[in-house]
């Protein structure tokens, strides 16, 4: 709310202020825009001595903004024309749970009742300020009818035509026309996610990252940041020296013979040498000291160290491959260079201090400090996250860093957040949402379907390779099924293309469903379900919408280049409609609180919504046949929308 009211790209405040005598209290300046994409056509945005326009198509068609901003205009509107005293009050609308009762409500009144009793005038009862908020109401072409409920509710209808004209104006310009504004005035976002350890395995927690933040990224894109995508891959650090040592000890001819066949298979590496590690005194302080050689620049050193790197991004840059997801990959190594002198500044600041020998940083309230620099003079993961904090304000320009970590982290991040506000590169205000903003995205654990631990049988860690091979595999099968017994032709193909988008997507799509900071269960079954709130139903759903609009012979561009429109009349068109145009509120909400779990519901909504209406309305055949091919294009439509901020491959047939 309070970003709306300092810099929202579409500004409700200005258009909805201009009508009354109260104008000029409640005018705010024109916001400073995120990006120009998103510049209001001039019909919508009222200048401050023009009437502002309330009809259905300025509303609907103004870039940018959602139907509970359209609301959110006509209730700040008649709140400021009914109680010019509080020209500050902010319109509260929300979605209606219970659809029986309407389509959003306004509970601005108890709390305006709160604020205005005692002053001369006062209405005696919330219902008398719903009544009087209502009766402000300027004329419009967006509210179908209002009620009043309870102590004071008022209850919202929102007019068929005004939301059919909503969904048509998507249908002429595109998708782009629902993109949300971004919660704040920001131009680069730096999304720091995926982020796995060299020469260890890339585990499910690192698939968790890489799912969520892939698909904050896309939100973010779509709604018209300029997101750098950084994978701060563990690449540096004490693990180098054992791996090292152990590679010179058992390639005959010792480091300068070692190649690329020594790191063929990297995880018995690692194990191996962690097991002499842990078990022989000698080999540790070998290891100690090849790690003193690597960082000092040895030659044959980074030489390894490189090798060991290469080999490990081909197996990450296998996986993102298959995700379809792209990374620019900045190393921990990258900051090295950086480390003296950012400890050397936070100290010079007094921001940080000697403690026990080591530099730290403590922050009020909590016990631990941020250890910037240890005793022994090494650096490690908290010096390495206060370089690259610094380096993404500084160097790159960020205006909002997001970093997408187990919620193990958060108190990492959390010390690493306050560190910076103490040195000056953040604002002081955590919650302020002005650049330059900082936000920790975390999550719970991957669990195995036990409830356990996700490992192998044997006990090992899951390979991520395997996983979606799995998925693959079974979606193959239930495919190759389906054709078999409608006695259709199988192209092998395109059969493998389709079982990798219903077996990755179906894999992402239950992680990213759950509420982010919860731990989930990891389960075949339950994922690969044609029912419910699975990938698997929802391709399905969306490849059936696909296949009336096909078999109905029309050409959705045809329909629309001939003038037709989508018209909402029957009370499930309607609610179709209703729920498509809501598209914009979901990702608003996403992007509120950064909870992917918000697409996913809403898209599962929406094909509930389809299915009512297909199940009571006639497509094919009747009089409203255009009218109602389309709004199954707009279904379609929005829904493969929702599968590519999802990072899921839609199908257009199974
Ligand atoms: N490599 C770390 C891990 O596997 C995650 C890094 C997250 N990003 C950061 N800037 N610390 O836990």
């Amino acid at each position: 709310m309070l970003f709306r009211q300092i810099g929202a790209p579409h500004s409700l405040g200005t258009r909805a202020a201009c009508s009354r005598a109260v104008a000029s209290r409640l005018l705010r300046p024109q916001p400073a825009r995120s990006h120009s994409s998103r510049i209001a056509p001039a019909s919508a945005v009222a200048a401050s001595n023009s009437k502002p326009d309330y009809s259905a198509t300025a509303m609907a068609t103004a870039a940018g903004n959602s139907v509970k901003a359209d609301l959110e205009a006509l209730f700040r509107a008649a709140i400021g024309a009914a109680f010019p005293a509080l020209p500050d009050a902010e319109p509260m609308v929300a979605a209606c749970n219970n659809s029986a009762n309407g389509d959003y409500q306004c509970n601005n009144a108890m709390p305006l009742f709160g604020r205005l009793k005692g002053k001369e005038g006062a209405p005696k009862a919330p219902r008398d300020v719903a009544t009087a908020i209502l009766a402000a109401l300027p004329e419009n072409g967006v509210l179908a009818s209002t009620s009043l409920a309870g102590p004071g509710f008022i209850n919202i209808r929102v007019a068929g035509d005004y939301v059919a004209t909503r969904i048509n104006n998507m249908l002429q310009n595109g998708m782009g026309v629902w993109a949300p504004p971004l919660p704040g005035p920001y131009k680069r976002v730096i999304v720091d996610f995926s982020s796995p350890n060299v020469a260890k395995e890339m585990h499910v927690g690192h698939l968790r990252s890489t799912i969520l933040g892939d698909t904050i990224c896309n939100v973010l894109e779509f709604c018209g940041a300029d997101v750098v995508r950084l994978n701060h891959i563990g690449d540096w650090g004490t693990q180098f020296g054992m791996l090292i040592q152990h590679m010179g000890e058992v390639t005959p001819g010792g480091l300068d013979a070692a190649g690329d066949q020594d790191v063929s298979d990297l995880m018995a590496l690692y194990r191996a040498s962690k097991a002499r590690f842990d078990a022989e005194e000698d080999f540790k302080l070998r290891a100690r000291e090849a790690v003193t050689r690597l960082q000092s620049g040895d030659e044959a050193s980074l030489a390894a160290w490189r090798r060991i790197c290469d080999a490990s991004r081909r197996e990450f840059n296998a996986i993102y491959s298959r995700l379809g997801v792209t990374l620019k990959e900045r190393g921990e190594s990258f900051y090295n260079p950086m480390l003296k002198d950012v400890v050397g500044e936070l100290k010079e600041l007094g921001v940080a201090v000697e403690s026990e020998g080591a530099t730290c940083v403590f922050v009020e309230g909590k016990e631990v400090p941020l250890i910037v620099q240890k005793s022994d003079g090494g650096y490690g993961y908290a010096s390495t996250d206060m370089a690259a904090i610094k380096q993404r304000l500084e160097g790159e320009g960020a205006d909002w860093i997001v970093y997408v970590t187990d919620v193990g982290q958060a108190e990492h991040f959390g010390l690493v957040f306050a560190a910076a506000r103490r040195a000056g590169w953040l604002p002081k205000d955590e919650k302020s949402l002005e650049p330059p903003r900082v936000s920790h995205v975390g999550f719970g654990l991957v669990l195995g379907e036990d409830g356990k631990k996700f490992k192998t049988r044997s006990g090992d860690v899951v390979r991520l390779v395997e996983l979606l091979d799995e998925a693959k595999s079974r979606c193959a099968d239930t495919i190759r099924a389906r054709r078999e017994e409608a006695g259709e032709p199988i192209d092998e193909a395109e059969l493998e293309a389709a079982a990798c988008a219903m077996g990755y997507g179906a894999v992402k799509y239950a992680d990213l469903k759950n509420s982010r900071l919860t731990n989930y269960r990891f389960s075949f079954d339950a994922m690969l379900d044609l029912k419910g709130n699975t990938a698997v139903y929802l391709q399905y759903a969306h490849a059936r919408i696909a296949s009336i609009v096909r078999k109905s012979g029309a050409d959705p561009a045809a329909l629309l280049a001939e003038g037709g429109q989508v018209e909402l009349k029957h009370p499930k068109e309607v609610a179709l409609g209703l729920a498509l145009a809501r598209f914009p509120e979901a990702l608003e909400e996403m992007l509120q609180d950064l909870v992917p779990n918000r697409i996913t519901d809403y898209l599962y909504s929406l094909s509930e919504a389809f299915n009512q209406f297909y199940t009571e309305c006639k497509v094919v055949g009747g009089e409203e046949q255009t009218s109602r091919l389309l709004l199954c294009e707009a279904t379609a439509r929005t829904m493969r929308k929702c599968f590519e901020l999802l990072g899921i491959t839609p199908l257009y047939r199974i």
